[in-house]
């Protein structure tokens, strides 16, 4: 996550998140389950843009970043109100801390919806890690990651600084990892999403046992092809069963020759990893030719 500006207005930067590897290892008493994670984030920004407020109000403004028709502006999205994750974070932000300052937020959305890329958990980090500043409240890391896993389980890890992390817990117990390079993938999102909620509940727990250190240690030695044979989502079956799109999208990236390829997070977004650049434009654009859904060329960050 980038964050820039003076304390009048803030920038942030708010990255996709693939999952490389997501183990679910039982439901537990809190009604979420137990699981072992290994994300990246990857180059697919959202932009959050923070002003001052100095009546107390937060406000959100939703676009999307798609072109515009000719002379019009951005297309405003649905989903601005209180629900909006952002407008969450920025209230739990104020009552946590007492302050009366407000912020007038613009977000500008390029991350796929219900997608497993996380845009919504990343876009509420921004607006801790943004607010934390515009707000000048001194909060450290550790505090808004506490802030952050009352907002929903990923969003701990866009707040570590690390390119990538192995995350257990309910998600939001976070140990940063290394990369020994930038890896290239082409992700893709359907027509259709689903509901993260009704994923993990068609979900069996595997009595098999997995561990997302061995993929670690690949990807911090830089073994592409012993990496991708790693990859494993839990969440890949209960979701295929859910949405035939994620399966037409896991047959057409099984035909093209990626390194890899595998669902992210609880779909129905999907990745294959490449070997260079290069391969990764080379294939996004076969697959932007199948008109499958929308088709992205993105690396992991250094
Ligand atoms: O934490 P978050 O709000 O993103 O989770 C959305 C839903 O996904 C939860 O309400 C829960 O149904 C499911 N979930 C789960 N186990 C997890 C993470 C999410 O069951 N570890």
């Amino acid at each position: 996550m980038f964050c820039r500006g003076q304390t009048t207005t803030v920038t942030v930067f708010a990255p996709a998140k693939l999952n490389l590897f997501l183990n679910v290892l039982g439901k537990r008493d809190d009604g979420y389950h137990e699981l072992e994670t290994l994300m990246v984030s990857v180059g697919l920004y959202d932009t959050l843009t923070f002003s001052d407020a100095s009546t107390g109000d937060v406000s959100l403004l939703c676009r999307d970043a798609g072109r515009p028709a000719r002379g019009r502006p951005p297309r405003e999205l649905p989903g601005s109100g209180e629900d909006n994750l952002v407008v969450r974070a920025a209230r739990l932000l104020q009552s946590a801390t007492g302050t009366r300052f407000g912020a007038k937020i613009d977000l500008v959305k390029r991350i796929p919806l219900s997608a497993g890329f996380a845009g919504g958990s990343s876009d509420a980090a921004a607006a801790l890690t943004g607010l934390n500043r515009l707000w000048n409240l001194r909060l450290s890391l550790p505090e808004l990651s506490a802030l952050g896993a009352r907002l929903g389980s990923d969003v701990p890890f866009f707040l570590c600084i690390a390119p990538a992390a192995i995350c257990r817990g309910r998600g939001e117990v976070v140990e940063p990892l290394r990369l020994a390079s930038r890896f290239w993938f082409v992700i893709a999102r359907p027509p259709s999403g689903l509901s993260t909620a009704e994923v993990y509940r068609h979900c069996r727990p595997s009595p098999v046992a997995r561990s997302a250190g061995e993929l670690a240690l690949r990807l911090a030695r830089g073994h592409l092809q012993g990496a991708a044979g790693l990859f494993h989502n839990s969440l890949q079956e209960p979701a295929e069963r859910l949405s035939a799109d994620v399966t037409r999208l896991k047959t057409a990236f099984a035909r093209q020759p990626f390194a890899g390829h595998m669902m992210s997070g609880s779909g129905t977004g999907y990745f294959g990893l490449c070997r260079s650049r290069r391969q990764a434009v080379q294939l996004a654009s076969r697959l932007k030719a199948m008109r499958l859904g929308d088709v992205f060329a993105v690396s992991s960050r250094p």
